[in-house]
């Protein structure tokens, strides 16, 4: 007999499809499809539209991915989620980012707004000279302790920037080095960011940040570190003075930690209240995912349509395109958190999963993308989801008509890849011809300030819960990053033999054999 999962699951595929012309016939359709998150801003209001009218979700689709958000127990597993319950089953931890932003159970949220205090304490203090003059922060963090810093600093320091901020995660030394390049020693403080202060890039990173402070006459390089960790007691083993201590819970998970100590950087670069209104952009979209049933609610639908193209049309990849240059990272931000989080091949109860699960995430900025690889999304025999990003609002002063230019592009670009057609004047040249009936999405933010890109973040850490739910993964997890490391630390320790290939590649590069 079959299980109710696998029922809803049938049901899906039972379903008809129908081209995005067809569906278009709906004069509601935009209506239906489309739906704004909003928050409170200065002035007014301030929200995103999120349109999924032209991707292939039709009222039945819709339907039957409702029936297996039901059947996979969605309403349940979300609440557990944000109560607090251990649902990191693998690990045996409850996943509290969203306690950061103040909604959970007790005390993890007190807990959370008093390690926020602290950190603003300590933001507000070096703002007001207390280690001295600060220009720049050298940050360094590896994956979630990097990631989530180097996109906001990048998209929010264009009107503002109290500090300025280098976020090195890479071991290559080439890295550092360019962060060294661009600061003054005796000016800049270090930020150490790691959730277990033991990863390898970034303890080896931060000892040669040090070294570069002693050899360039600072004195007490250690007093110049600030450490970000849910480990604060490997950070006073590793040297680092408990009042430079910014510790966060063990319940955040790396890629989810933007909002705990993690997002110090971003704080000391555009100051607290930006970080506050961050934390508020996100809050806002918890309070939807955590009221909104069914197909209403609107990273639940997003994740309806990545699943019906994932596990019923096929397709292996998605791509992102912000229409934004402020927002170049969050392509790069977007991989960790979908591919780390649902990359895997088994439930959460150790089954082989029913289905393909994370899609590839890649993508890029327009319009520059237009002229690379959009050939690809037209074109191809890939059929790949694409979702485009884009701020009314202009980030910058000049003359109006970039913008302009920016945003028509960013809206033809969805309607062509819909309507097709054929470029060649008598409309019969196949290498002119565009198939048309190719999906897309659209999140248009009002403005892209930090209300926005916390807002963004957060519909997308939803998002990602949501299709782990709808495929029985457990997202929170990540062993799969486990054995390459283990292997790297076994070279190094002469320890293991491998393979003739890997073998002749060490023996080439004068490393061990
Ligand atoms: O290697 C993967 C990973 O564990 C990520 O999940 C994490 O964000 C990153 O490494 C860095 O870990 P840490 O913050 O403990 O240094």
């Amino acid at each position: 007999m079959s299980s109710p999962v696998q029922s809803a699951w049938d049901n899906l595929r039972a379903l008809p499809n129908r081209t995005l012309v067809e569906l278009f016939e709906d004069g509601e359709r935009v209506g239906k499809m489309g739906g704004r998150i909003e928050w409170d801003a200065e002035e007014g209001s301030n929200g995103i539209l999120f349109d999924w009218s032209k991707t292939h979700l039709s009222d039945e689709l819709l339907g039957g991915f409702e029936a297996l958000a039901a059947a996979t127990d969605f309403g349940g597993k979300r609440a557990a989620l944000l109560t607090g319950e251990k649902i990191n089953v693998t690990e045996g931890r409850a996943v509290e980012h969203t306690a950061q932003r103040g909604i959970g159970a007790e005390p993890s949220v007190e807990e959370a707004m008093a390690l926020h205090a602290r950190m603003r304490m300590l933001v507000e203090a070096i703002h007001q000279g207390a280690l001295g003059e600060v220009k720049h922060l050298i940050h360094i963090g590896i994956g979630g302790s990097a990631l989530g810093p180097a996109l906001a600093v990048n998209a929010l320091t264009r009107d503002l920037e109290l500090v300025d901020v280098h976020v090195v995660s890479n071991i290559d030394g080439v890295a550092l080095e360019e962060a060294f390049a661009a600061c003054d020693p005796a000016t800049t403080l270090v930020a150490v960011a790691s959730k277990t202060f033991t990863t390898i890039e970034t303890m080896t990173n931060a000892q040669s940040a040090l070294k570069w402070l002693s050899d360039n006459g600072v004195t007490d390089p250690s007093g110049r570190v600030i450490a970000l960790t849910a480990s604060p007691e490997k950070a006073v083993e590793w040297g680092v003075d408990e009042t430079r201590i910014l510790p966060f819970a063990e319940s955040v998970g790396g890629r989810y930690s933007i909002w705990s100590s993690i997002g110090f950087p971003v704080a000391l670069a555009v100051g607290w209240d930006e970080f506050e209104a961050m934390l508020a952009g996100a809050r806002a979209v918890d309070v939807h995912f955590s009221e909104t049933e069914g197909r209403h609610n609107l990273p639940l639908r997003a994740a309806f349509a990545d699943q019906y193209y994932a596990r019923l049309r096929g397709c292996e990849t998605r791509a992102v395109f912000a229409y934004d240059e402020r927002l170049g990272l969050f392509p790069d931000y977007l991989q960790q958190l979908e591919m780390e989080s649902n990359g895997k091949r088994v439930t959460s109860e150790g089954e082989p999963v029913n289905g393909p699960t994370a899609p590839i995430t890649w993508g890029g900025v327009g319009t520059d993308a237009q002229h690379a690889v959009f050939q690809l999304l037209h074109q191809g025999t890939h059929l790949v989801p694409v979702d485009f990003i884009a701020s009314i609002a202009p980030g910058d002063a000049l003359d109006p008509a970039h913008h302009q230019i920016l945003l028509t592009n960013c809206f033809a670009q969805g309607a062509a890849l819909m309507a097709g057609g054929n470029m060649a004047a008598d409309g019969k040249d196949p290498a002119r011809a565009f198939p048309g009936d190719r999906p897309s999405a659209t999140m248009l933010c009002d403005d892209l300030d930090a209300a926005t890109l916390g807002a963004l973040i957060a519909f997308h850490e939803h998002r990602t819960f949501a299709n782990g739910v709808l495929m029985g993964i457990n997202p929170f997890d990540q062993f799969g990053v486990e054995l390459g490391k283990k292997m790297a630390k076994d070279i190094e320790g002469g320890e293991a033999s491998f393979d003739p290939s890997t073998t002749e590649l060490l023996k080439a590069a004068g490393l061990g054999g």
